[in-house]
């Protein structure tokens, strides 16, 4: 068959499938270099969540090589599946569905992925639920929760990847607005160029925030971007630059490490909570501040979140703040739940799509 035909095929019979509140999802997600599967039950019980990443094999290049990421996660992608139903103690007859990451990302690992879950679905019989990567993170904050705790709406959520950074502002999971996002760099960019400026390792976030551990934040200075500006955006490819600047023009910098990391974590976390903070102010009616992405892993983001007088919360394990196929799995549960056409709905593998709430 043609590749675009497989991209377009639709899944027609399963859209006779009943719904059923109670949904034990499969959840696959291969945006970037990680494969990564999961059993999730009501968007909140987690009964399995394995992931195999490549990540180890791009710390040398300093950044993940396309290709062979995808040829990796062909070689993955069974056993990953096979060891997450085994880790659920479940097979494909126990599952209501398979919930798939089709955009945004690399094409060749969203390819692997989006086959996998067709093919899954196709020959178990399954519904196929399409899911967009943001509207996976956004809903990892459930993941782990019982019914009774869940977060009251409106959510003000920032989202802060490698890949996007945004603040959504939310009545419902699949109701709300972008109220700003970042205008060039993404904070986990930020984090990664940095890091290698500084000689670290990629990925940048998790080595700045170690380095930063016995640093002094206030030992550089850096600006803050789109100060006095009255949007909602971020900048960040600024703060790269003073980086680079301040290495240039004071080599001798580059022996203190740890200073370097720790302002520069500083930095950044001060230009995301400095927007989060206006946020809140112009909308009194948010009844919880939630933090998620690979860059809500970061401590230091999280202390200054406490400031802002509101409740915050963050996904229960660092698991659940980067890429992982639970949050893919609970996406699915909510887009159903809120949104039950969405199931076996036809949907296309797309390197680029803006996440769309209603
Ligand atoms: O969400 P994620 O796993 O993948 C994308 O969707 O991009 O985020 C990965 C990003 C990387 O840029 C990484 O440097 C950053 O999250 N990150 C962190 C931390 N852990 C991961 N940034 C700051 N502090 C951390 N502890
Ligand atoms: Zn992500």
């Amino acid at each position: 068959m043609h590749e675009h035909e497989i991209h377009k095929h639709s899944y027609t019979r399963t859209l006779t499938h009943s719904y059923t509140p109670l949904m034990r999802i499969l959840g696959i997600e291969t945006s970037c270099d990680e494969t990564a599967v999961a059993v999730v039950e009501d968007g909140r019980h987690v009964h399995s969540n394995v992931i195999a990443s490549s990540m180890g094999d791009f710390e040398r290049t300093g950044g993940v090589i396309p290709e062979e990421a995808a040829r990796r996660q062909l070689e993955c992608m069974q056993p990953v599946i096979n060891r997450s139903l085994a880790e659920a103690a479940c097979t494909m007859a126990d599952i209501d569905a398979v919930a798939v990451t089709h955009a945004p990302g690399l094409l060749g690992s969203l390819l692997v992925g989006n086959v996998a879950a067709r093919t899954l679905a196709w020959i178990h019989g399954k519904p196929l639920i399409g899911v967009h990567h943001t509207l996976g993170h956004l809903s990892s904050p459930w993941l782990g929760l019982e019914a009774g705790d869940d977060p009251a709406f409106p959510i003000l959520t920032l989202s802060a990847s490698g890949g996007h950074t945004d603040l959504w502002l939310r009545t419902s999971h699949m109701h709300g607005t972008l109220l700003g996002q970042t205008r060039d760099d993404a904070a986990g960019e930020a984090f990664d160029k940095g890091a290698s400026l500084m000689g670290l390792p990629y990925p940048g976030g998790p080595a700045i925030a170690r380095a930063a551990e016995s640093g002094d934040p206030r030992a550089f200075t850096f600006p803050l971007p789109l100060a006095g500006d009255s949007s909602f955006d971020w900048s960040f490819s600024g703060l790269k630059t003073s980086l680079r600047y301040l290495l240039r023009d004071n080599p001798s910098a580059i022996t203190r490490v740890p200073d370097l990391a720790a302002s520069f974590e500083y930095a950044i976390c001060r230009h995301l909570i400095d927007r989060v903070k206006r946020a809140l102010e112009t909308h009194p009616e948010v009844q919880e501040l939630h933090l998620v992405g690979g860059v809500s892993a970061n401590l230091r983001l999280r202390d200054m979140s406490k400031a802002l007088g509101t409740v915050v919360r963050w996904p229960s394990k660092n698991a659940y703040c980067t890429d992982n196929g639970a949050m893919i799995a609970a996406a699915g549960y909510w887009m159903a739940k809120e949104r039950p056409t969405v199931i076996g709905k036809s949907f296309e593998t797309m390197t680029n799509a803006r996440l769309e709430l209603l």
